[in-house]
């Protein structure tokens, strides 16, 4: 049985990916930050008939997310799921929030792969992007930067690991959950299955298959 590790599970993506991994046969090992959470989404998999573990750890943590991987030795696939999402404009956000933000959404991130690709055999790297990555805005000036840095750093990984037969695929949500097509956790959770299928594609727009041509907070804007 392979093991699939989510990192920043909550009731959205998190625990629809959960669900669908582990519909699939994985044992799921779910991470965040709140013990009552997790333990309450191993309940729900649990009477699905999923196994699941779960590890309370904060990803701007070093420490922690050091001891959670050599905890999980044996994980196949690691999801990157964990995103800072709060709406700022570029004139008040103070350097804490960008600090935290950044510590959250990117340095998380590469903390966690690289703690993984130590592991016994690491296979393929799924990290959750967003639509805000490719259009900088007034509005979500701190979520924009973050996730164009996390988009660089996936994207690099993606190349430097070809070699190495490890798989890693950037999903570039370009929508808000549950506003439009396609935007229900489970849809988007079925677009990770299929690109851990698929083992191709560094970088998937989801949904519509490429970069819209405005953000998903404008599409809201303008109704
Ligand atoms: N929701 C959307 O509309 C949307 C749209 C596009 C892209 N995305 C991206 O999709 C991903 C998931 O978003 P979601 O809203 O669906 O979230 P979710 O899966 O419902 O929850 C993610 C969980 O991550 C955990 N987390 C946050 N900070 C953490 C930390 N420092 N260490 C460990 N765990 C942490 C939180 O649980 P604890 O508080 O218990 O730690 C949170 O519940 C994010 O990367 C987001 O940017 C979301």
């Amino acid at each position: 049985m392979k093991k699939v590790m989510i990192i920043g599970v909550g009731p959205g993506f998190g625990l629809a990916l959960a669900q669908q991994f582990g519909e699939l046969g994985n044992t799921v090992v779910m991470v965040a930050r709140t013990a009552s959470h997790l333990k309450k989404y191993q309940q729900q998999l649990n009477e699905n008939g999923i196994q699941s573990v779960s590890h309370v750890v904060d990803v701007t943590n070093h420490t922690q997310v050091m001891h959670l991987f050599q905890c999980e030795p044996e994980v196949d696939t690691l999801i990157y799921n964990v995103g800072k999402k709060d709406l700022d404009d570029p004139l008040s956000s103070s350097l804490d929030t960008i600090e935290t933000t950044f510590k959250t959404n990117v340095l998380g991130c590469i903390d966690a792969c690289q703690q993984f690709l130590k592991t016994v055999h690491p296979r393929t790297i799924l990290v959750t992007g967003g639509g805000a990555a490719l259009h900088p805005s007034a509005m979500t000036t701190t979520l924009s930067l973050t996730k164009a840095a996390l988009r660089s750093y996936v994207l690099s990984l993606h190349e430097a690991l070809l070699p190495h037969n490890i798989y890693v695929g950037l999903l570039t949500i370009q929508g808000l959950a549950n506003v439009g097509t396609g935007m229900q956790p489970k849809e988007v959770a079925s677009a990770f299955v299929e690109a851990a299928k698929q083992r191709k594609k560094a970088e998937i727009f989801y949904p519509g298959g490429q970069a819209n041509q405005i953000s998903e907070f404008d599409q809201l804007k303008q109704g």
